[in-house]
């Protein structure tokens, strides 16, 4: 059973749904979603103590919009205040979710006991994909939320026939469609110039020696699992899962495999050179 706060944070406010106790675990959200994203996760509750945001501009926490993918990990830093969160915690993100726990763990390596990073990259955008965002907040901005939902959900999820005649087909892209219809465009807007903007992150992620489990889905048609093979030469303590017959959703089309990798993680993170590094 989640519980809803609304943290100051930064001169905002955010909506933070909390559930469970012991170990934190933060789940960041993708774009342009908010932290229902995470409702097949809630098992995890049992095992960790889930902190779930909407990000700065997203589901309640529409006060503000992002400025950049910096902020918002800024802001999780400041959340974790909020919450008197003073252990590290793991952090965990999906896509845009993804870019801000790398900045948390570059910016804030004191508070990140060990890394999830899902359906996302380390790479910065190119030049097209800059100009692809730029377009689609215009069209945004002249057509609403739906044309980004119709543009994105079958993007969004696996799209061979075989996944797509799973059984929670269906609800699951109703769910995102509903998401992604309640977030405001000006959020929206702001959201893609900030993506478009994010620094490449491969040379920061070097560094980082947190243990660090990266999952993508065999069908992610936007960050495919090439980009997560990339980031498991680059980052020190990385071990990579990828999920058959999901595509960039991967908690929403194969919960029960990603919550078990989770779980899995947490007990056994791994260390430098694949060796077991101590429980997160
Ligand atoms: C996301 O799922 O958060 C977005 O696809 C991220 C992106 O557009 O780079």
């Amino acid at each position: 059973m989640m519980t809803v706060h609304h943290a100051p944070v930064a001169g905002t406010s955010l909506a933070v749904h909390t559930a469970g106790a012991g170990r934190p675990l933060v789940l960041l959200h993708g774009f342009p979603l908010d932290h229902r994203m995470w409702e097949g996760q809630s098992p995890l509750a049992d095992h960790a103590r889930l902190i779930a945001p909407d990000l700065r501009g997203f589901g309640a926490s529409t006060a503000t919009v992002a400025t950049s993918v910096e902020q918002l990990a800024d802001d999780v830093a400041a959340l974790l205040d909020a919450l008197h969160v003073t252990t590290p915690a793991v952090i965990c993100g999906l896509s845009m979710g993804g870019y801000v726990a790398q900045h948390v763990a570059v910016r804030h390596p004191d508070r990140v006991a060990a890394l999830v990073l899902v359906d996302t990259k380390l790479e910065a955008d190119t030049a097209e994909a800059r100009a692809g965002r730029d377009d689609l907040a215009a069209k945004v901005g002249r057509l609403g939320q739906g044309i980004l939902a119709d543009a994105m959900i079958p993007r969004l999820l696996a799209g061979s026939t075989e996944s797509r005649e799973q059984p929670h087909r269906a609800a699951t892209e109703a769910a995102l469609r509903g998401m992604i219809l309640e977030q405001p465009v000006a959020s929206i807007q702001a959201a893609l110039g900030a993506l478009g903007a994010r620094p490449d992150m491969t040379e920061a992620m070097r560094d980082v020696l947190v243990p660090t489990l990266l999952v993508v889905g065999a069908e992610d048609a936007i960050t495919p699992p090439e980009c997560l093979e990339r980031a498991e030469a680059i980052v020190p303590c990385a071990r990579l899962l990828i999920v058959p017959h999901a595509g960039h959703m991967t908690p929403l089309e194969a919960p029960a495999v990603f919550n078990a990798a989770l779980l899995e993680f947490l007990q056994h993170p791994p260390g430098i050179l694949g060796g077991a590094a101590s429980p997160a």
